[in-house]
């Protein structure tokens, strides 16, 4: 197979995050899509290695903020290659609450989500999770995608993000 093919494959970019008893953390993903409308629901690929897929199987409470061309890309390797086992991810990022959950503050838009459901893979877990409530942050900018990551920001991706390709 021609791995390459899967970079064809359009993705935004994203920060899951979640809150525990113990802190407020997250990660960068690239790997949600919207499945139904009304009622909303939302797909999403999580590595059985990161701290957030235990996170957000304890609490079943999710957000996703939805990063923006001119959103900060530290915030992207912040939560994309370290772990929040060992690090507070938002002290140094902008943020406020929503409902208890941290969302980004210069991203572009919000979704607060639970988990309804979930499937198995050898190494990631796909949660679908019905959307509680969602805003737009900011109308007059374009969204993020995994593309414009990779072909502009000149980002990499780790081996636990879904899109990994080894080269
Ligand atoms: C651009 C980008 C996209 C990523 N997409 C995903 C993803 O969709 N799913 C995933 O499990 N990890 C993804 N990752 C990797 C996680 O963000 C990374 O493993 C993170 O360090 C996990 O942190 P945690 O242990 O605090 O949860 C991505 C990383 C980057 C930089």
């Amino acid at each position: 197979m021609n791995n390459k093919v899967f970079t064809k494959l359009s993705y935004g970019v994203y920060i899951v995050s979640c809150k525990t008893e113990e802190k407020i953390t997250g990660c960068t993903a690239n790997s949600i899509m919207q499945i139904t409308s009304s009622p909303a629901y939302i797909a999403l690929s999580i590595n059985h290695e990161n701290y957030t897929h235990d996170c957000i199987e304890k609490t079943k409470l999710f957000s996703v903020s939805i990063l923006s061309v001119e959103s900060n890309p530290l915030s992207i390797g912040t939560f994309g290659f370290r772990s929040g086992r060992d690090c507070n991810k938002y002290e140094k990022i902008p943020y406020e609450l929503k409902d208890g959950l941290p969302i980004v503050k210069d991203a572009c838009g919000y979704l607060l989500c639970e988990i309804t459901d979930k499937m198995e893979t050898p190494t990631h877990t796909v949660f679908l999770a019905k959307v509680l409530d969602g805003d737009l942050l900011n109308d007059n900018t374009e969204p993020m995608t995994y593309s414009y990551y990779h072909n502009v920001i000149k980002g990499k991706s780790p081996k636990t993000a879904p899109t990994y390709i080894n080269e």
